[in-house]
């Protein structure tokens, strides 16, 4: 089933375009024989944790929780919707957690890498559709850049 017909434009370019296109860039780089180094594959694949663990599950998702929590929280109501969604979170903390060690980890090793990571993170956040009602919290994406 294409969920997709339900994004508005915004979350459409994250979500599915931009996406689609880290994917392809792995592709590509996989396939690529002049990648004989691997550096375009290790691009392609820190970009894509990035967008995806980075600014999917740590920013967009993020903000889509803490809706839910404020949302049901005062009222009371749907305790068992509000219950899941904080078990949902929680996994997904460990995605991102996960996501985060693996940048943390491949920059050491390539840090010509962590600006392209630093332009997605730090440049590009107003772009990033959030949940309406958010406390938005600072995720611990900052400390990736000082690790
Ligand atoms: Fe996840």
């Amino acid at each position: 089933m294409d969920t997709s017909a339900y994004l508005v434009p915004a979350y459409r370019s994250v979500l599915v375009e931009e996406l689609r296109e880290r994917g392809r860039a792995i592709g590509r780089a996989v396939l690529e024989v002049r990648d004989t180094d691997g550096a375009e594959l290790e691009r392609a694949l820190v970009l894509g944790m990035a967008h995806y663990m980075g600014v999917i599950e740590g920013v967009m998702a993020v903000t889509g929780y803490d809706y839910f929590e404020e949302a049901l929280t005062p009222s009371r109501i749907l305790p068992r919707l509000l219950g899941g969604i904080r078990l949902i979170r929680a996994d997904e903390g460990r995605h991102i957690t996960a996501g985060m060690d693996y940048l943390r980890e491949r920059l050491a090793a390539r840090p010509e890498l962590a600006e392209a990571v630093a332009q997605l993170f730090f440049e590009r956040p107003s772009e990033y559709p959030r949940a309406p009602i958010s406390s938005s919290k600072p995720i611990p994406l900052a400390r990736i850049a000082s690790a």
